[in-house]
């Protein structure tokens, strides 16, 4: 998508250079939006574990692309060592540096079963980077195809009034999120480029306000006409007539169909449904859990560092600074995300199509789904 009228994707491979750079992927770095656009390299397992966790990148897809890099970089410090043992502990490492974000776990996992059927260290580095890249391309199309699909959505709304369909976003699940158009944003974007009026309500996202910062600043970026919000103020907007479609992304759903998302995203499915407005998710095929039994309860949320919650950051003096905005012995809680129960959902848009949320409906569209069980151990 678009940054200053410029094409971009929210990572790159590097391939390593004759002069005597390593081979490293090229990430934006999103601490640093909307105040300034900022890319940074990552070279090793160790700083792609540490990006992820420090939220250098963020959202379950673009984690899960990145978390693929950081296998074939513990590959090549698997062989720089000779120490085999490496690309395991390295690749758990990286599935718990955001554990709630099931892409990681479902790529990652992928990888390590390729790469366990060749022998070297060698072909197991080339294996997981010709896997790593390949990643890249499918997810570009599977958020296209999420867009193709979501546009009849949108479409469809456009069609019964006249004004602007009035969508509401939570947290980005934007190209900043994915590699290029995103989930929630790709139906908006194709919509958008269809020329259908569309006006978006994008919640601010606290505690880490990706909605204010990420979101607002994407789709401003891309000509999408937006109007950031507090996070409390939803359930009016919808009462008052004011919100026509809920669309937001997912970090793991359920093959049940139970959606865990950005905390405050149960919150906003609760007001739709009270209100009679469509509550639909848009997520790629990775982001479903490949375990057909998990219960929602068991899905293990993130717990976040309490400094989120009692500080907010901003531009002071054309600086990124955090300001305390509480007491300063305050005790905080900081869960990251929510689950939102089958039944509050209308329904999911994915690369393959739209199903209801549920086991029936999202497996006649994956059915492979149902026994995607991996033989490495987790
Ligand atoms: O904590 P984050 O910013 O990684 O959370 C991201 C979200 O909750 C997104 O909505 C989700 O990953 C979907 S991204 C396409």
């Amino acid at each position: 998508m678009l940054i200053s009228g410029n094409h971009y994707q929210s990572i790159k491979y590097v391939p390593r250079s004759q002069d005597g750079y390593g081979q490293h992927v090229i990430i934006l770095d999103q601490r640093c939006l909307p105040f300034q656009v900022k890319f940074e390299k990552l070279y090793s397992s160790e700083d792609v574990i540490q990006a992820i966790s420090e939220m250098h990148l963020r959202g379950a897809p673009l984690i899960g692309i990145t978390a693929a890099f950081g296998v074939v970089f513990a590959c090549s410090e698997a062989i720089k060592s000779q120490e085999a043992s490496v690309i395991k502990e390295q690749a758990k490492k990286i599935i718990s540096a955001r554990p709630t974000a099931v892409n990681t776990e479902n790529l990652i996992n992928y990888i390590m079963q390729k790469i366990s059927k060749v022998d070297t260290l060698e072909k197991k580095e080339k294996t997981a980077l010709h896997l790593a890249k390949k990643l890249i391309e499918e997810d570009i199309e599977a958020c296209r195809m999420i867009g193709k699909h979501g546009l009849d959505i949108i479409r469809t709304i456009s069609e019964t009034k006249a004004g602007p369909v009035n969508i509401l976003t939570h947290c980005n699940a934007g190209w900043l999120a994915c590699v290029d158009y995103g989930t929630a944003t790709s139906p908006i974007y194709l919509a958008n480029k269809e020329g259908i009026k569309i006006h978006v309500w994008v919640d601010e996202t606290r505690p880490r306000n990706q909605g204010s910062r990420l979101t607002v600043w994407e789709l401003t970026e891309n000509g999408i006409n937006n109007t950031l919000i507090t996070d409390n103020a939803g359930g009016y907007l919808m009462q008052k007539g004011m919100v026509d479609l809920v669309l937001v992304g997912s970090d793991r759903t359920t093959i049940t169909g139970n959606v865990a998302n950005k905390i405050g995203t149960y919150l906003k499915a609760l007001a739709a449904k009270d209100n009679n407005i469509p509550f639909w998710v848009a997520l790629p095929g990775t982001t479903f859990d490949n375990d057909s039994d998990l219960k929602p309860e068991k899905i293990k949320i993130e717990e976040r560092s309490s400094n989120e919650v009692s500080h907010v950051e901003g531009l002071i003096d054309n600086q990124i600074r955090s300001v305390l905005i509480s007491c300063d012995k305050v005790v905080c809680s900081n869960p990251s995300f929510d689950i939102t129960p089958s039944r509050l959902v209308t329904g999911l848009i994915t690369e393959r199509g739209l199903c209801k949320a549920s086991k029936q409906s999202i497996l006649k569209l994956f059915p492979e789904k149902i026994t995607q069980k991996y033989d490495n151990e987790k």
